[in-house]
């Protein structure tokens, strides 16, 4: 329904205080394709800087990419962000306080869109209270005329989903929807989006550093390291045989009640500085498979299994690339196990 295709964009910033620095260039995303379709959610995962926000932007028309486009239904999206792609495609962000305005009560926050988009049907309140009930947010009069403060972040974040609901889009673009929320209501949140997915047939877009939330969401999983896309599957392949070493790496650092420690990311270095990205795969600093042609040519997306693709060297089928020969592969890559590997 959605799709960014080859999305790539950069950022110039200042390089110091003085008004004559010069302005360096952060590669913040490069070549990243995410098709959304009806009725499944498609989580984009990855650690802070990875580009995540950027490519949602770029899908909700928020930003324009320097390269790629932006295809809905098959066709490019309009130029601009016209109002009748603005109510297609809809974004949620991770900051349910700042994104409602404090002054208004919860019935000014739904009324504006709906007056705008002329999608009230004629009945003001009804279309208000409908809107409450598909968020869950029930008896909607116990909601209507409350302030934003006075309700828990939970509720807040239902609030700006049955905003976003108001101009009946069929596309969401959730930015960390749940990351700023009480762990005991995120579970809510997520079953939520779930809902909007297998009732009102939404394609949902969810951002988030967390694979584990990931899993149990999205159907599909598409993972960003440094800007670029790494690897890409249905959720239970990706997250059963992660192919790409920095995906088995976030899934080694996920928390997990069987584990008594989990290891941490910090641990295992850091993403790269988007100023000066490392050559070839921009995660070879950090792998520990790093091959010789890692650090010298960025790695194509390579077919895994059905419908499971991973950028990255270990995956080449020998002959598809000169420099990788004999017994490079000796280990069948979706086994690999970074905690084996260390010992
Ligand atoms: N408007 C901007 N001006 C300059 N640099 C930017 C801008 N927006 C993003 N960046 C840079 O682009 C890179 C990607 O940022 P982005 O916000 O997309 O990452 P993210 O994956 O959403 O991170 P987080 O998980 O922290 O939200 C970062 O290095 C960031 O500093
Ligand atoms: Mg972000």
């Amino acid at each position: 329904m959605l799709e960014g295709r080859d999305l790539t964009k950069s950022f110039y910033v200042k390089q110091g205080r003085s008004p004559l620095a010069r302005k360096a260039r952060v590669h913040a995303v490069e070549a990243v394709t995410v098709r959304l379709e009806a009725g499944k959610v498609t989580a984009l995962v990855g650690e802070s800087g990875a580009g995540k926000t950027t490519v949602a932007r770029m899908l909700a028309k928020i930003i324009k990419p320097d390269a790629g486009e932006v295809l809905l239904d098959g066709k490019p999206a309009p130029a601009g962000r016209p109002r009748s792609y603005a109510a297609q495609v809809q974004m949620i962000f991770q900051d349910p306080f700042a994104s409602l305005n404090p002054v208004h009560r919860i019935r000014h926050h739904l009324m504006r869109p709906l007056q705008i988009h002329h999608m009230t049907g004629g009945n003001v309140d009804k279309a208000i209270a409908e809107l409450l009930n598909r968020v869950a947010l029930k008896p909607a009069e116990n909601f209507t005329d409350k302030f934003p403060y006075e309700l828990s972040g939970g509720q807040r974040q239902r609030v700006a989903i049955a905003r976003a609901l108001s101009v009946r889009p069929r596309v969401l673009l959730a930015d960390e929807p749940v990351s700023m929320l009480d762990v005991s209501i995120r579970l809510g949140v997520l079953n939520l989006l779930a809902d909007l997915r297998d009732r009102e047939h939404l394609a949902i877009l969810y951002v988030t550093h967390d694979i584990a939330s990931a899993r149990y969401l999205a159907d599909t999983i598409v993972v960003m390291y440094a800007g670029q896309l790494v690897e890409a599957a249905p959720s239970v392949s990706l997250t059963d045989h992660p192919a790409h070493p920095y995906t088995q790496l976030l899934l080694a650092a996920a928390p997990d009640p069987d584990r008594a420690e989990t290891p941490k990311l910090a641990d295992r270095g850091a993403p790269p500085s988007l100023l000066a990205p490392p050559s070839g795969c921009r995660f070879h600093p950090r792998c520990p498979y790093a091959m010789d042609i890692c650090k010298r040519q960025a790695p194509p997306s390579f077919a895994v299994s059905s419908g499971h693709i991973a950028a990255c060297w270990l995956h080449a089928q020998p002959g598809e690339q000169g420099a990788i020969k004999n017994g490079a592969f000796s280990t069948p890559a979706g086994q690999l196990d970074i905690e084996k590997q260390k010992r």
